[in-house]
């Protein structure tokens, strides 16, 4: 028989009959959503964990509040056999800083071009002066990278040395712009060291890039966009990968706003659009559909929805994913905690469950209520 995901319980169903996904349908992109508080992510937990014991799927997770910190961490209930199962799956966690978990750094220089300037806020229309510098200077830093003054180039600091070098005033304002954005003592690059792309090539059955971990936003962007630059890069090579971004739109909005945001969201587009070939398989989560992309949106042949009050919203997913029954997803308002539609092709019919329940511990921690 071929390997079904347990997901939890078909809602309504006598005897609580199993849920399950087809696992073989994660070569589609799927889309999650669910208002704040639904269970989008501890649910997207249950599904992940399905994953890894039933696929040889390398999962790369961009987690930006760190909930899946904890993938490798079994909870007390869990049966031994589950237990010794997951216990010997390969996951990496990657967190910026001394946290606990493998250092999460980014080669600056492997980056695209387009990309090294977006993460110095150079637009190639709107700034098309200073990303003309840059065009420029490419050879020769290329030539240097290759010839093993590689070095003074990649050495902490020393990139802003190397443009200081110069009398081009141009190459002073590009090192005045990497100063004063602090672009050049951001701990993500790893000069020299391991970068994620390394770790990624390994293979493991789940890499968490832990994208909460960052002080600022411009360095979290910055390195989803290393990771996903990195995966498009090696497309070729047709090795598979799904591809979760919780919160998707902090990385593909439908209004981007700086150049950083606005490449990241059309690499996500693109791979939305074309990845599949390649076996870059996309799962968007976030809490309304518009916040997304409508054209990663449109690509996605798997829906998981959780509670949504919005008719806006619904009428939106039903526009959109014309595959789940307007009178399911009318139900979703009504849904609790835990509760959610699968539609499209992960399923042979579309399906309302009762997610069941994690078998790792969650990472992010809910802020509660203090009492008196
Ligand atoms: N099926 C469930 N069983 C037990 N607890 C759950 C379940 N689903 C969610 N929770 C708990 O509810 C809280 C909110 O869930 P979760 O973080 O998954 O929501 P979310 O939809 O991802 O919200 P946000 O959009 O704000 O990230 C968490 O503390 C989680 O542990
Ligand atoms: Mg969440």
């Amino acid at each position: 028989m071929p390997a079904e995901l347990s997901i939890g319980t078909l809602l309504e169903s006598e005897d609580a009959a199993p849920a399950k996904l087809n696992p073989a349908k994660f070569n589609r992109h799927t889309f999650w959503c669910g208002q704040s508080g639904s269970g989008k992510t501890y649910a997207l937990g249950v599904v992940l964990e399905q994953l890894l014991l039933h696929t040889r799927l390398p999962l790369v997770i961009l987690d930006p509040n760190s909930d899946f910190v904890r993938l490798g961490d079994i909870r007390e209930g869990a049966s031994a056999e589950v237990r010794d199962e997951l216990a010997t799956r390969d996951i990496r966690v990657l967190r910026h800083g001394d946290r606990e978990g493998l250092p999460l750094h980014a080669r600056f220089l492997d980056l695209p071009l387009r990309s090294r300037a977006a993460v110095l806020q150079i637009d190639p229309v709107y700034d098309a002066e200073d990303f003309n510098v840059m065009l420029h200077i490419e050879d020769e830093m290329q030539s240097m990278l290759r010839t093993g003054g590689m070095a003074t180039v990649t050495e902490d600091g020393a990139l802003v040395k190397f443009l200081r070098g110069s009398e081009d005033p141009a190459r002073h304002r590009l090192a005045t712009r990497l100063e004063n954005l602090g672009i050049a003592d951001w701990d993500l690059w790893s000069w020299g060291r391991d970068s994620v792309a390394d770790v990624i090539d390994e293979k493991p059955d789940a890499t968490v890039v832990d994208l909460g971990s960052f002080g600022t936003q411009p360095e979290m962007r910055s390195a989803a966009l290393a990771v996903l630059d990195h995966l498009w890069l090696h497309r070729e090579d047709r090795i598979p990968r799904l591809i979760v971004i919780d919160e998707a739109h902090n990385l593909c909005s439908p209004e981007p706003e700086t150049p950083l945001h606005r490449l990241l969201t059309e690499r996500i587009v693109q791979i939305a659009a074309e990845g599949r070939k390649y076996g870059l398989w996309l799962l968007l989560s976030t809490q309304r559909p518009s916040k997304v992309h409508p054209n990663a949106l449109s690509q996605c042949d798997n829906l998981a929805l959780m509670r949504m009050s919005s008719s806006r919203d619904l009428d939106e997913l039903g526009s959109v994913f014309g595959y789940a029954p307007p009178s399911l997803l009318e139900r979703s308002p009504g849904f609790a905690q835990g509760q959610a539609l699968f539609a499209g092709g992960f399923v042979n019919t579309p399906v309302i469950v009762q997610m069941g329940a994690r078998l790792t511990h969650e990472g992010g921690i809910d802020v509660s209520v203090p009492l008196r």
